[in-house]
């Protein structure tokens, strides 16, 4: 039953168990305001707020959800609020949804829905939340566009003390600093925001029929079913164990987190499911005299309020254990998942990466079982962790309560974990440890150490921890220990999940904090007795992570001669904003199924190369609801497009080229239908070689075509005295929204409509065509609005449009295909990884005199756009610096990879990287800092690019300058080294890099654009134009360029989306250019409307648009009017090496300072200051958006982003769990922006610069701030020579470049010795 704000849920009959909350809203309740991006609990996009009443306590609890992951069958007797639910343009908006909209928190807008509900139940709890309370309630939402600065501050305003960055550390918050003395700052907008006040008594209420119903009715099982499967929900314990001992195998669900994964992505499935709801008994929670005793239905959430409480109150002594658990529970996961995982489900679950078992297993805690036949208490030990049948609950047995012993005098207890992000990522290696003296004398009496990470059940290292026993805790009983520990807890070469040397040296480097840990204490208590500790080595204890933030913006200031109606230049807010809010933006998921529709779904190849030898599809035809299965031979001769020079096949033919490759096309009435069936089809494949998947092996086997670009020949008699290389890996685009399409034919003159998430609709109606064998001019197609796209929506989604067109055609049905978030990882490719080699020949100050280059880039199995990246590459390598001579070369790689494409930046975020590296090496040459270096080499005021265009880079060495003053650096660098020489274990970093991001797209034809304005008789304007709205506010800006040029308010402007049917032919929305192109367009066919319209407007000139546009009606004149832009003059001769590729450079620089942990290889991103010259910015808010968003994107490309490939090329990075985006915790503790005041440009729209890629390579600040500090500390650990770090610079390989005693205490395995989980590619 639904009421529509709140659903709430009785008892009904034939519900599906298999259903989750998720598809139940989206495609039954037709709510689709909560989205889905992952379907795994990982990414937040389908947040809900679930509250239930307990007639016990009489207390309703509301907490935050993954609707993913939660079976409807769960949600008897509770209420589900969506963000339909809290507020609607239609009716009123939640303070909530307001400010997140009003302070520019959304882009795409596909994550806000989630981030609204997150925040929303976090004020339901908290209506004036801490800064703490709101960065944890938004720890398990991603959003890869805004870099959430934005999101931040937009909740900050609900705080009590909003505005500052509540740092009290140094004693000092941002606000008593005066930002670095630049009074000239202005926090937020420069308009302070008015914004409707949080009123709580406003919020919907607990549905009282709920309460009703809670109180009064008789408690008896429930049972749902279906013909596959039956759940049963007991509410008393009886029934529950009478349950468990009839069906001994159903799982007990309780949060759903582990099961429902594993029947999700692993495909288990379990016919009989009992989920217990509301038993008291198993949410109890004991204070004993000897410890608490917690119930295993409490969940995650609830057991870190219940310690965050008891270790208030009782000594420290007592709560070595508590405080550790909390540790852990404050990064374990995000709070969805937290509020939903059980302890029970935690510890019975024993995944292998648990962060609690590794603790309470040290603990001495006990588990208490209960079943029909009794009471029994078993250990929570090794054994019980790695499920010996003798120490392991039967199966009718049942977790009731863990037991979690105070802890002692002389007893101390600690948490340790490195995670690939710091949070809501799961441990590479955790860790529990602890030791009980007894006594004052420092002789260990107990010692107990386990891990997490390491094998596939939680270790302790039980031998190692006896044999120290009875000795002292000293230096070496710590070396011992280590050489018995790495012994014990061994971890072979070949070990899943890779990084094993990394996993090593964790394993020994905890030990040591845990070590000193423990002597700073035992000093503390006795500083005669015990070794003093040197201070240099206590930062090694210091928690890296502050999660305050804080940050400026600085506007440009309007001119005082703009007319004060006149928008352009003003932060307005995205068009979309409210409504990405509010759930009432519409994707193409969103759409209403159309009658008859049918889902596609593809079966792709599991081998990298191979040939195909059979396909069965019969078992899978039989399947119910399957329509067709189409494979190369149903296509037949229109399986292919030729894009460029190079065919493209969409489906595989008789052979596959790399894991992911399409191979059918399953068609069902249902996505479920669609997706059983494609498991069940069975291809037969027979291995070829050979497998290539990394850049190194292939230097032989390049494209045909490879590049070659001579700019200076006079090299050879250079000296190169700096020979290098880096290795850069690719990068996924984790668009929030997947590949999503709806084809609809028309039933008529053969004319097809295509709805798709796309940047480059022409594209689409172009392949959908030519596989049609129509005209263009039957197919159509449609795009509101896409929710991410940054390159990765063009030229697979045409693959993947043709095939379902197809299907579609054939069928004379709808149909639609979305990926899901692991299909799109594995299908899609991303990013190109590159290998970059360099010479350099320079100076002793540090001038460069000449370089030679050459890229090698990892192209995938097919070239696509991967020369014109390799192209872009090496006209952008230069950066901001001049090399007088320079000779820089290309080659695009084949590989057995998904084929690599365009992405945010489109390869200069790989030639930058490339270029900078070679001046840290030259830098470290000369002895000289690397910023020094940038400075001499960079571009003067008046100068000229490699291939001869005139450049004037006055405005580059103003960012320089700028970013150098709002930065400190100067200052900021000598505290650096300050700290860097008083601590050992902790280093800072930091570093200022230059920006030069040439703009254009090197032809004119491909910078053409169209518009298409129509003024109706009341006056209202409609605007199209051929840009697509994929979260850069293209529209919002478009508005903003008609209301000026139409001189009207934006509110009289209208703007749908983007169609081939209004304006045909339009280039690709990329390149950093849609909304200078398009804009151009819109401002010519608004300037023909007005010089039409002029002499009506000037022979009446007070009055209205509607009485303007009657009177033009009534003479005849047209009120509709096409606008054109045609491109950029743009050449380039390549033979030559000459040419004017771009139409003007956007400049900037960003200064970062990191710390970081070289015990673990943590790292945090303590500020980052950006200056950029944007010309006049159209709309400064959306700027800034594009420029932190990429920046944040560039620095997860720089330092966590990884791609796993195992050796066969499988992809084992396939989701949110695996592969990690930045996340809230990631955001520099400072962020402060500055865009220099406006400069006045050629020939572009209103003299402003497009912004949308260049951000990205500011990433890179993050990674040579890293790279200072690992300098930093190998010199102090003696270690010379040039440092050369890959990218992404990983905790990995931040710790293992750390070298120190542990590093080399490992063991290392001969390479070839073993079979790696994991291949560079
Ligand atoms: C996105 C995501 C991120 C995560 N991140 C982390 C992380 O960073 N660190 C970490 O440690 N973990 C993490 N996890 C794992 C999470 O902690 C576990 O999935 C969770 O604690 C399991 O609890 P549950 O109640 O959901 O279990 P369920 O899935 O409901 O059940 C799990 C198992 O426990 C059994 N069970 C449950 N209760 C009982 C009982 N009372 N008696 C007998 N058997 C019982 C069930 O039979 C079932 O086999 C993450 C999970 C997800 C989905
Ligand atoms: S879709 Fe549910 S968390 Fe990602
Ligand atoms: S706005 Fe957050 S994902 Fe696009």
């Amino acid at each position: 039953t639904m009421s529509v704000s709140q659903m709430l849920f009785y008892s009904k009959k034939n519900v599906d168990p298999e259903t989750m909350l998720l598809p139940y809203l989206r495609r039954k309740l037709r709510l689709t305001g909560t989205k889905y991006g992952c379907g795994g609990g990982g990414c937040g996009a389908c947040t809900v707020m679930i509250s239930r009443y307990n007639p016990i306590t009489k207390r309703i609890r509301h907490h935050p959800a993954n609707a993913c992951l939660i079976p409807i069958c769960s949600l008897y007797g509770a209420a589900v609020t969506t963000v339909e639910g809290i507020g609607s343009t239609h009716t009123r908006i939640h303070p909530v949804q307001e400010r997140i909209a009003k302070c520019h928190g959304t882009q795409c807008g596909f994550c806000t829905p989630g981030m609204v509900m997150s925040i929303y139940t976090l004020l339901r709890n908290h209506p004036e939340p801490t800064l703490d309370q709101l960065t944890d309630a938004l720890g398990g939402n991603l959003c890869r566009c805004t870099g959430y600065r934005p999101i931040i501050d937009a909740c900050k305003t609900f705080c009590k003390t909003s505005g500052c960055c509540q740092s009290k550390e140094n004693g000092i918050c941002c606000l008593d600093q005066g930002i670095n003395g630049l009074p000239e700052f202005e926090e937020g907008s420069e308009v302070k925001e008015e914004f409707l006040p949080l009123d709580p008594t406003q919020e919907l209420i607990f549905p009282p029929e709920l309460m009703i119903m809670a109180e009064k009715q008789p408690q008896r099982t429930r049972m749902f079913g279906s013909e596959r499967m039956a759940w049963f929900s007991p509410v008393t314990l009886k029934e529950l164990l009478e349950l468990k001992f009839k069906y001994p195998q159903a799982p007990v669900v309780m949060g759903n987190t582990s099961v429902g994964p594993e029947v999700k992505f692993k495909g288990v499935f379990h016919p009989v499911v009992i989920s217990p709801d509301r038993i008291e008994e198993l949410s109890v929670v004991i204070h004993a005299s000897n410890g608490l005793t917690l119930g295993a239905g409490l969940s995650l959430a609830q057991v870190k309020d219940i310690l965050a409480d008891v270790v208030q109150k009782l000594p420290e002594e007592k709560t070595q254990m508590y405080r550790a658990l909390l540790k852990h529970l404050r990064t374990l996961a995000g709070s969805q998942i937290r509020n939903m995982a059980s302890l029970g489900g935690h510890i019975i679950s024993r995944h292998p990466d648990s962060d609690l078992n590794p603790l309470l297993a040290v603990g001495n805690c006990t588990l208490n079982l209960l079943s029909k036949e009794g009471k029994r208490q078993i250990p929570l030990d090794e054994q019980f962790l790695s499920k010996c049948p003798n120490a392991d609950l039967k199966p009718q047995e049942i977790l009731i309560s863990v037991n979690i012993p105070y802890s002692r005098k002389w007893e101390f207890v600690s948490a340790f974990r490195q995670a690939q992000r710091q949070e809501n990522a799961l441990p590479i290696v955790n860790s529990g440890m602890r030791v009980f003296f007894g006594e004052e004398d420092g002789i260990i009496r107990e010692l107990s150490i386990s891990y997490g990470g390491i094998g596939p059940t939680t270790i302790c290292a039980k031998d190692s921890c006896q044999k120290v026993i009875g000795r002292h805790w000293n230096e070496e009983m710590l070396d011992t220990a280590c050489r018995l520990v790495l012994n014990e807890v061994s971890l072979p070469g070949s070990a899943p999940g890779g990084k094993v040397e990394f996993k090593r040296t964790l394993i020994i480097s905890f030990l040591f904090k845990f070590y000193l840990e423990v002597s700073q204490i035992l000093k503390k208590t006795n500083s005669v007795h015990y070794p003093s500790l040197a201070d240099k080595y206590a930062s090694a204890l210091e928690d890296l992570h502050s999660r305050h933030h804080c940050s400026t913006l600085k506007y440009q200031k309007i001119g005082p001669k703009q007319h004060p109606e006149d928008p352009v230049g003003h932060p307005i807010m995205h068009l979309s904003g409210v409504k990405h809010a509010t759930g009432e933006a519409i994707y193409c998921d969103d759409m209403p199924p159309v009658d008859q529709e049918l889902f596609l779904t593809f079966v792709t190849s599991s081998r990298a190369h191979a040939k195909i030898l059979s396909i069965d599809l019969s078992e899978a035809l039989s399947m119910p609801g399957v329509v067709d299965i189409m494979t190369a031979e149903h296509l037949s001769d229109v399986n292919s497009f030729c894009f460029f020079t190079e065919t493209e096949t969409f489906l595989a033919t008789d052979k596959v080229f790399c894991v992911g490759h399409l191979v059918c096309a399953v068609l069902a009435d249902s996505e479920v239908q669609a997706k059983r069936a494609a498991k069940r089809v069975k291809i037969v494949y027979q291995d070829l070689e050979p497998l290539i998947l990394t850049i190194e092996v292939m230097s032989s086997m390049l494209m045909p075509g490879y590049y070659l670009f001579f700019l200076n020949t006079s090299l050879t008699f250079m000296y190169f005295p700096v020979t290098g290389e880096i290795h850069m890996g690719g990068q996924e685009h984790f668009y929030m929204e997947t590949q999503s399409m709806l084809v609809v034919p028309k039933g008529e003159d053969q004319e097809i409509d295509v709805y798709v998430s796309t940047q480059f609709p022409k594209y689409i109606q172009d392949i959908v065509a030519s596989t049609l064998k129509l005209p263009a001019n039957k197919v159509m197609c449609h795009v509101r609005r896409v929710g991410g796209a940054f390159g990765g929506k063009a030229f697979k989604t045409g693959t993947i449009a043709a095939v379902t067109a197809f299907a579609a055609n054939k069928h004379g049905r709808a149909v639609r295909c979305v990926l899901e978030r692991g299909e799109d990882m594995l299908i899609t490719g991303g990013r190109h990884p590159y290998l970059g080699k360099y010479k350099a020949g320079f100076m002793n100050d540090g001038r460069i005199l000449a370089l030679d280059m050459e890229h090698y880039s990892n192209a995938g199995t097919s070239l696509e756009e991967s020369l014109f990246v390799i192209e872009m590459g090496l006209l952008k390598m230069d950066n901001a610096y001049k090399f007088p001579n320079l000779r820089c070369q290309g080659w695009a790689c084949r590989t057995n990879l998904p084929s690599n494409t365009a992405f945010r930046g489109f390869g200069f975020p790989q030639a930058g990287l490339i270029t900078e590296s070679c001046i840290v090496e030259v830098a470290a040459k000369c002895g000289l800092s690397p910023e020094k270096v940038r400075m001499i080499n960079m571009y003067k005021e008046i100068d000229q690019t490699p291939y001869k265009q005139e450049i004037n880079a006055k405005n580059l060495a103003q960012c320089w300058r700028e970013c150098m003053a709002m930065s400190s650096y100067s200052e900021r660098k000598v505290v650096v080294e300050k700290f860097n020489m008083e601590n050992y274990w902790k280093k800072k970093g930091l570093s200022m890099v230059p920006l030069k991001f040439p703009v254009g797209l090197g032809s004119r034809a491909a910078g053409q654009a169209a518009a298409l304005v129509h003024i109706y008789l009341d006056g209202s304007v409609l605007v199209t134009h051929g840009g697509i709205e994929m979260g850069q506010g293209v529209h919002t800006k478009m508005i903003q360029v008609a209301s000026r040029e139409l001189r009207m308010p934006m509110s009289n402007v209208h703007l749908r989306g983007t169609s081939t049917e209004t304006v045909p032919n339009a280039n690709v929305s990329g390149g950093s250019v849609v909304a200078d192109l398009n804009g151009l367009a819109v401002k010519n066919a608004c300037q023909t409307l007005l010089k039409r319209l002029e002499p009506i407007i000037s022979k009446n000139p007070k009055g209205t648009w509607k009485d303007w546009a009657q009177t033009a009606f009534n003479e005849s004149i047209s009120l509709s009017a096409v606008g054109y832009f045609r491109g950029y003059e743009s050449d380039m001769n390549w033979e030559k090496g000459e040419g004017h590729p771009f139409e003007y450079f956007v400049y900037g620089a960003a200064c970062s300072e990191v710390e970081i942990d070289c015990l673990t290889g943590d790292h945090k991103n303590i500020r980052t200051d950006i200056v950029m010259d944007v010309g006049c910015s159209i709309n400064p808010a959306l700027d800034i958006g594009q420029i932190e968003g990429a920046f944040i994107q560039g620095m997860g490309l720089y330092t966590i982003e990884e791609l796993n490939y195992s050796p066969q090329g499988v992809l084992h990075t396939r989701g949110p769990d695996q592969y990690k985006i930045p996340a809230i915790c990631d955001m520099p503790t400072q962020l402060h922006i500055s865009l220099l005041p406006p400069s006045q440009n050629s020939n572009t729209l209103y003299s402003s610069k497009g912004l949308g890629e260049s951000g990205v390579f500011l990433g890179c600040s993050v990674f040579f701030a890293i790279h200072d500090a690992v300098s930093a500390a190998r010199r102090e650990r003696g270690l010379r020579g040039p440092l050369r770090l890959n990218s992404p610079l990983t905790p990995e390989k931040i710790r293992m470049a750390c070298e120190d005693k542990f590093t080399k205490m490992i063991p290392r395995d001969e390479p070839g010795s073993y079979v790696p989980w994991n291949v560079p590619i």
